[in-house]
């Protein structure tokens, strides 16, 4: 983009994400709700972000200190590579209000591109086609509107016999012809930041709030003779503004089919979308198989040829190729190649499966290492453990980590052989090649290729 060329202090990009987001009905402020696994405020920044704008201004206001946190630590975990800025919105005096608060940030650029942090389902390749339209048309502000079904709630476009963008009208004092407008302003606009310098003092307050519409921006403009042009998206459901929780629910929809949409077609099989939730940063190679009811969520990193649920939930979980995860419940966790989970289990935080290993069904596993190869197929549960290559752990098997005060470790040497319903009092080790006879509670370390019997021996009494 030609912004681009013209070098850093031209562009200028603007976030508003001031707003209480009253009709979500909520604690928390509206552009941190999430969709898609993310903040809704991430998707407007990462397009901000992709603009490559001399610097990203963030206008905050209701919860301000939680949405700078939020939006520093969002920066942060994806690499965005430009300054950000934040501005103090001190009252909620509407959008216009907001920009007017951003005046001595964007007085700095030529040109400033406005977003709204509710828009979470606006494109790159949308924002770039404003940007470019504005360029080559050289108006003062170009407006980026999509024509929709139900346009009920948004601001609608008024245009002249010609064609030409005159002014935006809000719903709220808008006549019943204007409803009937199916062209809607998306709320994302470039503007010449002289034009917005010499307008904005014009903008009056309106409605029962007394708040000051940036969209009246753009009669402002036109009464100086200037020029507005607008660039109409073809995927309607980019316009989408999320104000309340169906509307949230809608946006997370589309984005989840969009994300489903972009893995089918890298050649991840999907079995049934409709039941498939998939979050924005998921990674999954390719021949992986996705069955029904499956919930994959944050950075979760699947490899190639794997089988995942049905009726499995991963989140923050790395997976090799060759893995299968049937009907399983898996957390910030490591599965290493031609490892299989399930069906029924539960992987809890910071454990390290495979390669090449099984765990069975009723078995939890909590912050452990299961090697090459090992078995924990029924039942169990392995807590602290490190368990090395080609063991057995029998069915029922349960590691003793907690003494009601303190966490324990287990250890269990390469090619053990831990018979059923075999209690392990951490701290405990047992040798490589040790065998534990079946129903015994190991409260002492056992030598290597040793054979370990602790129970009481059987009595027949008559
Ligand atoms: C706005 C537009 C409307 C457009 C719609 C698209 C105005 C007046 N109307 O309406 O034309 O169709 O978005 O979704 O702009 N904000 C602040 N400070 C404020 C008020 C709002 O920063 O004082 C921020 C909000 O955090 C939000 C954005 O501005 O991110 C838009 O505000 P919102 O109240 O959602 O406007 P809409 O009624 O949806
Ligand atoms: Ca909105």
């Amino acid at each position: 983009m030609s912004h681009a060329k013209k070098g850093q202090g031209q562009l200028a990009a603007l976030i508003l994400a001031a707003g209480q987001g009253t009709r979500m009905e909520s604690s928390i402020p509206k552009v941190l709700h999430h969709v898609g696994g993310r903040p809704m405020l991430y998707y407007v920044l990462r397009i901000a972000n992709a603009l490559k704008p001399g610097a990203i201004g963030v206008v905050v206001g209701h919860e301000s200190d939680e949405v700078k946190k939020k939006t520093l630590e969002m920066a942060k975990s994806v690499g965005f590579n430009r300054p950000i800025q934040f501005i103090l919105q001190k009252k909620p005096l509407g959008s216009g209000n907001a920009v007017v608060e951003s005046l001595p940030f964007l007085r700095k650029f030529k040109t400033g591109i406005v977003m709204c942090g509710d828009t979470p389902l606006l494109t790159y390749e949308s924002m770039y086609n404003l940007a470019l339209t504005h360029d080559q048309l050289k108006g003062q502000a170009t407006l980026l509107t999509a024509r929709i079904a139900n346009p009920k709630g948004y601001g609608r476009i008024v245009r002249g016999a010609l064609g030409e963008v005159q002014r935006i009208v809000e719903e709220s004092v808008a006549s019943p012809k204007e409803l009937g407008i199916s062209e809607v302003n998306s709320g994302a606009y470039v503007f010449e930041i002289d034009a917005l310098i010499a307008g904005l003092k014009q903008i009056g307050a309106k409605g029962p709030k007394k708040e000051h519409f940036l969209t009246d921006m753009m009669e402002v403009i036109r009464a100086k003779g200037g020029r507005i042009h607008a660039y109409t998206t073809t995927s309607a459901e980019e316009a989408l503004g999320v104000n309340n929780r169906s509307q949230l629910a809608v946006a997370e929809r589309i984005l989840n089919k969009r994300m489903l949409e972009r893995l089918m077609i890298s050649g991840v099989t999907i079995r049934d979308p409709q039941s498939t939730h998939v979050d924005a940063d998921v990674e999954i190679g390719q021949d992986t198989v996705i069955y029904p009811g499956t919930i994959l969520r944050g950075k979760t990193k699947i490899g190639r040829m794997c089988r995942i649920g049905p009726f499995t939930h991963i989140e923050d979980t790395q997976i090799g190729n060759e893995c299968e995860v049937r009907f399983s419940y898996v957390l910030q966790s490591r599965l290493l190649e031609k490892t299989s989970v399930g069906p029924f289990a539960h992987i809890r935080p910071d454990s390290s499966i495979g390669p090449r290993a099984r765990v069975g069904n009723f078995t939890e596993v909590k912050a452990s290492r299961i090697g090459f190869g090992s078995k924990v197929n029924h039942l169990s549960y392995i807590g602290d453990a490190d368990i090395a290559e080609d063991v057995n752990i029998g069915a029922g098997t349960i590691t003793c980590n907690y003494d009601g005060k303190a966490k324990h470790k287990t250890s269990i040497g390469a090619k053990a052989f831990v018979g059923s319903n075999v209690n392990l009092i951490a701290p405990v080790k047992v040798g490589r090649g040790a065998k534990i006879a079946a129903g015994s509670t190991v409260t002492e370390d056992v030598p290597d290729d040793a054979l370990a019997i602790a129970r009481a021996r059987q009595v027949n009494k008559t």
